[in-house]
């Protein structure tokens, strides 16, 4: 399992002062260089954090860049200007303090089937950030997207073990449906250093990606091991999966 950092707050820090520090293009590399797979920062239309400088040099510099974006028609022509690796369409308000709920592919299949064929022509992988719903997912497929992020920020808001572990189900429910029909899985939003180890217990999915949790305890630690003690926990989790696989082996052979 791969980790992408989401460097948006890096900008939020740097507007608040109308400053050119802390820089993102910096937090970018720091944070491949601790190990992370990708970089994801989110254009929004009101452009609140990232700009669209801090996209075009990034993207300049590596294609490890996840560019998260509506879909919107000038956000998608600077797109695929810019041509990041890879882009995650996301639902945006403009009075919203982040991304809220996921998309409804559902609801606009052909919508989006047009977009994900003028990103695929030029090779650009395409994501959607939906909820863990079995209706989404295969509209998903049906829409032709590359991959979904599945939205685990209503995993993160429950504080009950029990509406936890329902959310994890609907989760799970979600990833093996979208593994059957051959969609690659990442997952993100609300994670953090403690509830992400339930999530990484599951299988099938190739990225998170998480910012807040990450840039938060960055101020206390320094980016580079921030992101390396998130990577130690997704590691932890995969042995712990790895441990059991062998131990069920082991048993059936016995047997
Ligand atoms: N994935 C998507 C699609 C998002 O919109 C966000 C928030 O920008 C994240 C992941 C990261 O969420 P968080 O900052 O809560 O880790």
């Amino acid at each position: 399992m791969e980790l992408g950092v989401n460097i948006d707050h890096v900008a939020t820090l740097r507007n608040a002062r109308g400053e050119i520090f802390p820089s993102p293009v910096h937090a970018a590399f720091v944070a491949l260089e601790a190990g992370a797979f990708n970089i994801t920062c989110h254009l929004r239309e009101d452009r609140r954090h990232i700009r669209d400088e801090d996209v075009r040099l990034i993207s300049s510099l590596t294609k490890r860049l996840n560019l998260e974006m509506a879909a919107e028609n000038d956000i998608i022509k600077i797109a695929l200007e810019v041509m990041p690796g890879s882009v995650t369409l996301v639902p945006e308000r403009r009075q919203e303090l982040t991304t809220e709920g996921g998309l409804n592919v559902l609801n606009d299949i052909k919508k989006y089937e047009e977009i994900n064929k003028e990103f695929n022509s030029k090779n650009i992988k395409v994501s959607a950030f939906i909820e863990p719903d079995l209706k989404q997912v295969e509209a998903a497929k049906k829409a032709g997207f590359d991959y979904i992020e599945i939205h685990t920020g209503s995993y993160a808001n429950k504080i009950r073990q029990n509406e936890k572990s329902a959310e994890l189900g609907r989760i799970k429910a979600a990833i093996d449906f979208a593994s059957r029909i051959e969609l690659k899985v990442n997952a993100g939003h609300g994670l953090d250093y403690k509830n992400i180890y339930g999530v990484a217990l599951l299988d099938g999915i190739f990225e998170f990606n998480i910012g807040f949790s990450i840039i938060s305890h960055s101020l206390f630690v320094g980016l580079g091991t921030a992101v390396k003690e998130m990577l130690n926990i997704i590691k932890s989790a995969e042995l712990s999966k790895l441990k059991n696989t062998v131990s069920k082996n082991i048993g059936e052979i016995k047997n």
